[in-house]
């Protein structure tokens, strides 16, 4: 049994003190280990919000890292420094990333490797424009993402580390989601590729988040699908509305 996972990416939302105030209001009806409660506040915030939380099973997240140790990086982060301020996990190639950034999926999966290394669950995001699903090419794009992101990666981490996010960009943030028989179809797609570069059992084990447009109204529906094992919330993560997702 595959457990649900439930991530409030805020993206470049709230600053530190606004930050502390909200999850502190939150937290107690946000801590429970029904599903994984998960929360990716800026870096700036990550190392308060990690005290905050402390003692309860919400996990910490990053929206994002770089692949190298430490130097030379002007304004990058080490996948150590996010280690020493108890980060568990962090998105890698959310799509915001690969449009405003230039990331590539070899980028995503040099991320990704780095992580592991340090024991941090990526959750590595993939997803078709709307021109691509417009002309079919969705299950295409998205293959090539997975199978590109994950390059390398051993089983043993995609069974127990690796979240794979499915969000569709014509979904984030616009108020449209995705039906959840599309959110669905997808997912279950993902899994299929995953079979075929691991094994069945690995493809059993892998858990694949939707995002894109998540609120109370639908998550419901969405994370009842068979093959949806989660969500990551974007818009709604900010307000209360984070805590009805997580009580689905
Ligand atoms: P949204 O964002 O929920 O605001 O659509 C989702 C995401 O970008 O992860």
């Amino acid at each position: 049994m595959r457990k649900k996972i439930i991530a409030g990416n805020w993206k470049m939302n709230y600053c530190v003190n606004k930050a502390e105030e909200f999850v502190s209001q939150i937290k107690d009806t946000i801590n429970t280990d029904e599903v994984d409660v998960v929360i990716c506040p800026n870096f700036v915030s990550l190392d308060r919000i990690s005290d905050l939380i402390d003692g309860t099973n919400i996990k910490l997240g990053a929206q994002n890292v770089f692949y190298e140790d430490k130097g030379a990086y002007t304004g990058e982060t080490s996948v150590n420094m996010l280690a020493a301020v108890g980060v568990n996990y962090c998105i890698v190639g959310h799509s915001e990333r690969r449009q405003y950034f230039n990331e590539t999926n070899e980028i995503v999966n040099k991320k990704a490797k780095k992580l592991l290394e340090k024991d941090i669950s990526p959750i590595v995001c993939v997803g078709e424009t709307l021109e691509e699903r417009e002309e079919s090419k969705m299950f295409e794009v998205v293959e090539k993402q997975v199978k590109e992101s994950l390059n390398e990666i051993d089983k043993n981490s995609i069974e127990n580390k690796v979240v794979i996010a499915y969000e569709p960009i014509w979904a984030i943030g616009t108020g449209k989601t995705a039906t959840a028989e599309q959110a669905n179809e997808m997912c279950k797609y993902i899994r299929d590729v995953i079979s075929k570069m691991y094994d069945e059992d690995t493809a059993q084990k892998v858990r694949i988040q939707y995002g894109g447009s998540v609120k109370p109204s639908n998550a419901n529906e969405i994370l009842n699908m068979s093959d949806i094992d989660g969500a990551l919330v974007g818009g709604a993560s900010l307000t209360n509305d984070f805590v009805a997702i997580v009580n689905y």
